[in-house]
Order: structure tokens, then sequence, then C-alpha cells
């Protein structure tokens, strides 16, 4: 038997209602804050990503899966949303003129990752990018949509891990004084870490190596080395978000794993996860434009797995219960009459209701099983008697009461 391949997944009917509760919720919360729906290609020239992610991260290093195609253009299976959506701003000219964009997004993204619990190699997001604001505002709007999405879905208890990665004045400063530090507890690390230490070392913090996570107690904290500008920034970000009641936890050792981001940095971490326990994430990015060879445009943005929100809702028991079918099942009592049956379907489907027939030829009784089944409320019964006289009958399904229709009063059935 070919089977899908590894770390990724068939989403049958059964689960698919779930996805569509949660794709429903973030339709209608970003539809709140005014964000609007933007779709780009899932693959993209490698360099859109390469040149974005960083060349030293997990992502560009170890993940992505990039390939030639038969015109020698070499391209990547897009490893995440944000640095393809700055592609597609500065190609059609988005915020060119410094006007605020309200994007949201949802689609299949790829990460060639040792599968397990919430990581896979397809997964899904969603998220949101404003663009065009420096201002500390912005941040806090997307912080506050994500908080919101979170909120709706049912997910109460979670924890908001907040830094700030300052500009890049700041981050050099503190980067020298990080490795300085690391330098000196060098042995302690992991061969991995130690790699980082050169390549790119604010991620060490990042390790969850018991090790490293040892070897990095006491190093210098980056929100010490913020300037001015990025302090207040900072400030302004945490005091709105205490305004609005969003609890958060200042995190010094958050740095994510994209190198592209500046200010800003968030994580939404669940306890129902295990090792995977972060749900959603994002920063500000204000030389993404620049670095793929836009006009310089401040802009900020999260994304949420969706996989991992569905494994936290299902521990929460938080789905909506039972899944409708249809609203009407036709039965017919005998095969004589499925033209009638399928006429009434027909029109009752005209008139919004979801209507179920039987395309099994399955006897009477079962007809009313499977309509029992599927969750319909009501069933229009086709029956030789009652037909004679031009009518079916209108069962409820759950009280059992019945009541006689004309067929010609079909078409302005109200339930
Ligand atoms: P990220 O933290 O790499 O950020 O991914 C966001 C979320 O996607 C994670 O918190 C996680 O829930 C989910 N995720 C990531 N990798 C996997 C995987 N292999 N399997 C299942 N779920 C996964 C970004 O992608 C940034 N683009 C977020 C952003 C938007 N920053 C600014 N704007």
């Amino acid at each position: 038997m070919i089977q899908a391949p590894r770390g990724t997944k068939d989403i049958l009917p059964a689960q698919a209602s779930q996805w569509q509760f949660v794709e429903g919720i973030f339709r209608e919360i970003t539809a709140r804050f005014g964000y609007r729906e933007i779709r780009t290609p899932v693959f993209e020239s490698a360099e859109v990503f390469s040149r974005s992610i960083g060349e030293a991260t997990d992502i560009v290093n170890k993940e992505m899966y990039v390939f030639d195609d038969r015109g020698g253009n070499k391209l990547t299976l897009r490893p995440e949303q944000t640095a393809a959506l700055v592609r597609a701003a500065i190609q059609n000219g988005l915020a060119a003129r410094g006007e605020i964009e309200r994007l949201w997004y949802a689609g299949p993204y790829f990460r060639y990752e040792r599968p397990q619990k919430g990581r896979y190699r397809q997964f899904h997001q969603f998220g949101a990018e404003c663009l065009s604001s420096p201002h500390p505002e912005s941040d806090t709007e997307i912080i506050l949509l994500a908080a919101a999405v979170t909120k709706a879905l049912g997910i109460d208890e979670f924890r908001l891990n907040l830094n700030s990665l300052g500009n890049k004045e700041s981050r050099g400063s503190y980067r020298e004084a990080l490795v300085n530090f690391l330098y000196a507890a060098k042995e302690k690390l992991t061969e991995e870490s130690q790699q980082r230490l050169v390549e790119n070392p604010l991620r060490v913090l990042d390790s969850k190596a018991p090790q490293d996570i040892e070897a990095c107690v006491g190093a210098p904290a980056i929100l010490d080395y913020l300037d001015t500008e990025s302090k207040e920034h900072f400030d302004t970000v945490c005091s709105i978000l205490s305004e609005c009641g969003i609890e958060y936890v200042i995190n010094p050792n958050l740095v994510r794993g994209l190198d592209y981001y500046s200010h800003t940095v968030f994580e939404f971490q669940s306890t129902a996860l295990g090792s995977q326990d972060a749900f959603g994430g994002g920063g500000r990015y204000n030389d993404l434009f620049q670095e793929l060879g836009g006009k310089a445009t401040p802009a900020v943005g999260f994304a949420m797995g969706i996989e991992r929100l569905l494994l936290i809702i299902e521990s929460l028991g938080k789905f909506p219960a039972g899944e409708k079918r249809a609203d009407i099942s036709v039965i017919v009592q005998d095969i004589r009459f499925s033209g009638t049956g399928n006429d009434i379907a027909r029109q009752l489907r005209e008139k919004g209701y979801s209507v179920l027939t039987d395309i099994s030829r399955r006897s009477f009784k079962s007809q009313f099983r499977e309509a029992d089944k599927s969750g319909a409320a009501y069933s229009v019964v086709v029956a030789e008697t009652e037909l004679g006289q031009g009518k079916v009958l209108l069962k409820n399904m759950q009280s059992g009461e019945q009541r006689e229709v004309l067929l010609s009063e079909i078409k302005e059935l109200a339930l």
C-alpha cells in the first residue's frame, strides 16, 4: 500500500469540520480587526527564504525543501509565509507609498523536520501581517489579534512570552557581549551550540539542551543593551498590553528561529502541547523589505500552527458538539418514487436547506435508520397513500411529530 509521505497527514471528513471551525474563527476575528486576505504561491524562488530567514538558521540550513524544476530554476516549497508575503508586496506595490496594509493568510507550509507530536513536514498556519507602521501600536494590534483568536477558540490558558531584540545597533553590541560571555563557557556547550556561537550566537539562548541552559545562566540580557529608541518602543508595547488586560511574561532568552526580526518578538505557549509547546509566534521585521530588494517598510506579524491549535482544543474538549450532515433527509417508500424524491430535494436545496437522498436503494426501514444517523432534523417521507393525494409527510426526527405537506407547497416550506 502506498502511504502518505512521512510527516504529512490526510485530513479526513470527520476532522475537516474541526479545521473549518478553527479557520472560521480566524477569518471572523481578522475581519473584526480590518485585515484582508492575501494568497501567494506554495513555491517560491529559493532565495526568497535564504536571504530573509537567514543562511545560518535551521530552517534554511536543514529544513527547506529545495529543488530544481525542469527549467533549471531553484525553487523552494515555502517554509513560512512572511518572506513570501514581503516578496509579493514588493512585486505588486503593496504598501509602496507607506500605506498601512493589514493582511491575513492561511495555508500549507513545508519543513523537513523530524516528525513528532505537533511537528510535521507539511503543516498549516494562519497568520497576519501589518505593513508600514513603525509604531508600537501596530505591534500590540498584532498581539491583541493573536490573543483574540486564541480566546475565541476556547483556549483561555496560555503563556505569552515577550522580548525585544532592539534595532540593528543595539543587537550588534549585545551580540558582542553575549559572545564574550559564552566563549568563556564554550566547553560546557553542546556541539551544536558551539557551532551556533560562531554562526548565530543569539540562537544559543534558545537551546533546550540542559547543558546549554546551564551555560547560559547569568548571560547578559538583551534588554539591558537596548538603546533609548528601542527601549521606548518596547516599554510602550508592554504598557498597552497591560492596559488591555493581556498577561505576558518578559523572557530575555526568547530569540525565535528566524533572523529577520528586530524589536518586539513574542511566542504563545500552551502546557497542553508537550515538548512542541509553541502554538504561535511572531514579531517585528523592519529590515526585511530592504533585504528582499524593496523600499524600507516597517512591519510586524504573527503566525499560528493550526495542527497545534487543534491538539490544544482537543485536549480541552472544546470542539463544538456533533457534526450535522443535513437539515432534511428525503425517504422514499418505493424505488418508483425516487424521481419525486429527487425533485423534492431539488426544490428544498434551492430554498437553501441541505438535503440527503437515498442513493443506495435501501429498504424503507433502513432509510429511516440512515436519516437518524445523519443528524437531519427533519425527514420528508414519500409514501404511496399520501402521494395519491398529492402530499408527503414531514417528520420531526427529534419529537417524532409529523404533518402532511402538499407537494405544491414544498418550495415554500419553512421549518
Ligand atoms: P514560526 O515560529 O516558525 O514563525 O512558526 C509559527 C508557528 O507555526 C509555530 O508556533 C508552530 O505552531 C507552527 N509550526 C512551525 N513549524 C511547524 C511544524 N514543523 N509542524 C507543525 N507546526 C509548526 C513563522 O513562521 C513566522 N513566519 C511568524 C511570523 C509572522 N513572524 C512575523 N510574521
